[in-house]
């Protein structure tokens, strides 16, 4: 047994040590939200936030997390009410939308730590998350939105 904190709630999971955290997030808990792209560290669909850093649930073992603090799409607010999930809504960011929540998650990392983040910065953060439908343009509008609303 893993024991860890999942969006502010103990959790307790049945897993073997090395098993993803993607599986255990999708799988055990049920939090679909985070995405599982390509499995192999690349695409950052699956970014989840491990005590307040964004990191890939795909390549972090369910050992790595015990007693920390795990958070996910569905724990980025309460209500839907984080200012980066309005800014997504207001630009209208996604397309497809699979890699979205891994995108939203690493940009709140960045909000955390730099509230008002220069288009240069949001751009770098940003890199290495993956977006086929190409909404990387939708993305950092809305990132500055976010940023600019608060
Ligand atoms: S699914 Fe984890 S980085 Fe692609
Ligand atoms: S919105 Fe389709 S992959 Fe990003």
């Amino acid at each position: 047994m893993v024991s860890f904190t999942l969006n502010a709630k103990t959790v307790s999971i049945d897993a073997e040590p090395s098993t993803p955290l993607l599986w255990v997030i999708r799988d055990q808990a049920g939090l679909t939200g985070t995405k599982y792209g390509c499995g192999a560290g690349l695409c950052g669909a699956c970014t989840i936030h491990l005590d307040g850093v964004a990191v890939r649930a795909c390549q972090t073992q369910v050992s790595d997390v015990a007693g920390r603090k795990v958070t996910t799409i569905e724990g980025l607010s309460a209500d839907s009410s984080h200012p980066l999930q309005k800014a997504w809504v207001a630009v209208q960011t996604p397309q497809c939308g699979y890699c979205q929540s891994g995108q939203i998650m690493k940009a709140a990392e960045l909000l955390a730590a730099t509230p008002k983040p220069s288009r240069d910065q949001i751009i770098e953060h940003m890199d290495g998350n993956i977006c086929r439908c190409g909404t990387y343009h939708n993305i950092v509008a809305a990132i500055e939105l976010a940023a600019k609303e608060g």
